[in-house]
């Protein structure tokens, strides 16, 4: 088996070097912008040292992974002399291999392991891996070996191509990041009605928790409920009234969010087209 470096050794590098080494893979090499983030990391895994640059870390591993920002990838992998035979991975879920152009050049199979997933922060990233999809790019034979590394971590994988990267990110962006932003949204309005953000966030959980049960269980669009579900015009006037007055900062994406919703409604078969047509006349601007 390759031996395995990190190059970067933020929350990412944490959540993979500390699951790859507890799976059997050989994590032996880290660097960082700062030796305390590559000494901790290589604290927490038996038998990895943790180097004074990416070049160290590149003369001793056979698979490199690139886990610094995504704006810093190219300039590591501009700087780092590669060899042939080496594999050379960034977990960008945005960019394509193209940014490992020089280790490309100098040889290396360059790839992309993406874990679709959200790490806020590295002392709970461990738990998010079991289950995760990866996003690979890579040509044989290391498509094989991620596929593999996927499997081993208890995860699935997906292949995504270079050019369909940037839209795949973005469709991650509305899943995670974006939920982030509803759910603030929604305590906005709770303390509108005087309960602060974290009670409001305690209070909703549940309620997120039901939705995503109900997306992995029964799928779009049968696990949408609600007002525009069941063609309640009545209650989307009321809730247009009520946010005009109490945060009228906030209508323009609740119309925006509800036009994207009726189709849902309608491919659920609860709404007929004349309903359908009544919410989007109430929703549109
Ligand atoms: N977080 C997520 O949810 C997530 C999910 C999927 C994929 N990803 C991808 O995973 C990669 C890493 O993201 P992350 O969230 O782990 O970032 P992060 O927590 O910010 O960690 C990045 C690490 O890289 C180090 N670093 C920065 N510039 C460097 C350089 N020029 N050379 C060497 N090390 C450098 C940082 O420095 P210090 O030494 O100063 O600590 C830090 O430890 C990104 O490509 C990102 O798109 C992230």
């Amino acid at each position: 088996m390759l031996n395995i470096g990190f190059i970067g050794a933020g929350t990412v590098a944490t959540a993979l070097a500390t699951s790859l080494s507890n799976k059997g893979y050989p994590v032996i090499a880290v660097s960082s912008r700062s030796a305390d983030s590559a000494k901790k990391l290589a604290g927490l895994i038996r038998g990895c040292n943790a180097c004074s640059g990416s070049q160290e870390v590149s003369d001793t591993a056979g698979l490199i992974f690139i886990t610094t920002p995504d704006d810093a990838i190219a300039s590591v992998a501009s700087q780092v002399e590669w060899r042939p035979g080496q594999y050379v991975i960034h977990c960008s879920g945005a960019d394509s291999s193209d940014t490992l152009k020089p280790a490309r050049e100098a040889g290396a199979t360059v790839g992309v392991f993406h874990p679709l997933q959200t790490f806020a922060i590295a002392s709970q990233a461990v738990d998010n891996i079991p289950g995760t999809t990866f996003a690979i790019e890579a040509e044989e034979p290391l498509l094989s070996m991620l596929k593999e590394m996927a499997t081993s971590l208890g995860g699935n994988c997906v292949e995504i191509k270079a050019g369909d990267k940037v839209v795949y990110h973005a469709a991650a962006v509305f899943a995670c990041n974006y939920l982030v932003t509803l759910v603030k949204l929604s305590t906005d309005l709770w303390q509108t009605f005087g309960i602060p953000r974290e009670q409001a966030v305690r209070a909703l959980m549940p309620l997120l928790r039901g939705t995503i049960n109900n997306i992995d269980a029964i799928g779009i669009p049968q696990c949408l409920s609600g007002p525009i579900a069941r063609g309640d015009t009545g209650t989307i006037k009321k809730h247009l009234t009520a946010l005009q007055k109490a945060a009228p900062e906030l209508v323009s994406a609740y119309r925006e969010l509800g036009l994207k919703t009726i189709p849902i409604a309608r491919a659920k078969g609860k709404i007929d087209d004349k309903q359908a047509e009544e919410l989007e006349a109430m929703l549109v601007k």
